[in-house]
């Protein structure tokens, strides 16, 4: 997974035709929303240009970090947002990598950990979450689940169900909520993906 695929990905797509589109993030706001209130620190990983963080905006929180490997990606936000964007924190970093130097409350990642097929980037991914996710803070995680597709952008990806997801993340994570959801391409094509919920116990 590279750097130079993702940028090429959101320079050549509009961001509302990638397979992954959706106009509102409604599932993922609403488990955050059961997580934590608005004074939470929130950080969408592998964000990209999704609007999840405009409807964060709208609902009152106000600590929202966007992490993407793609500084296209995020420069596509940020246009969207015009002026909205000074409310955001925007970091371009490899999620496997990242250093913040503070804790978040909430981790989201919608369909960026699915990409990690090697268990060593996966247990680099968990060190960085470890070390940017306060104890008592909330996953929610998002990936393809076990009917999805087995590519995405011309990448594999490792499917999830919510037992595979809970085992890989660890017993330091509880699970505490999932949701199973059909989401519709641009193009019509369905595929199913698979949320999670879980709280870092220590
Ligand atoms: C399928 S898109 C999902 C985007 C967004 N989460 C959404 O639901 O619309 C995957 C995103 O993860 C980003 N990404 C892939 N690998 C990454 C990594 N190692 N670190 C950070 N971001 C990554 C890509 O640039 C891309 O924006």
């Amino acid at each position: 997974m590279s750097t130079s695929h993702w940028d090429a990905v959101w320079n050549d797509r509009h961001p509302d035709k990638v397979t992954w589109f959706q106009a509102e993030s409604t599932t993922s706001l609403q488990l955050i929303q059961a997580a934590a209130g608005p004074g939470a620190g929130v950080i969408d990983v592998g964000g990209g240009a999704s609007r999840l963080i405009d409807q964060l905006l709208a609902a009152g929180y106000c600590d929202v970090t966007v992490l993407d490997i793609a500084a296209a990606s995020i420069a596509s936000a940020q246009q969207r947002l015009g002026s909205d964007s000074d409310r955001v924190k925007w970091i371009v970093a490899d999620a496997t990598a990242a250093l913040f130097g503070r804790t978040f409350d909430i981790w989201h990642d919608r369909a960026a950990f699915h990409f990690l097929i090697d268990a060593d980037d996966r247990a680099r991914y968990l060190v960085t979450m470890k070390s940017a996710l306060a104890i008592g803070g909330h996953v929610v995680m998002s990936t393809f689940g076990p009917d999805g597709p087995e590519m995405c952008s011309g990448l594999p990806v490792r499917r999830y169900g919510i037992e595979l997801m809970s085992e890989t993340l660890g017993d330091t994570f509880e699970p505490i909520g999932s949701k199973v959801e059909q989401h519709i391409t641009p193009s019509g094509a369905m595929q199913q993906f698979v949320y999670g919920v879980f709280r870092r116990l220590s």
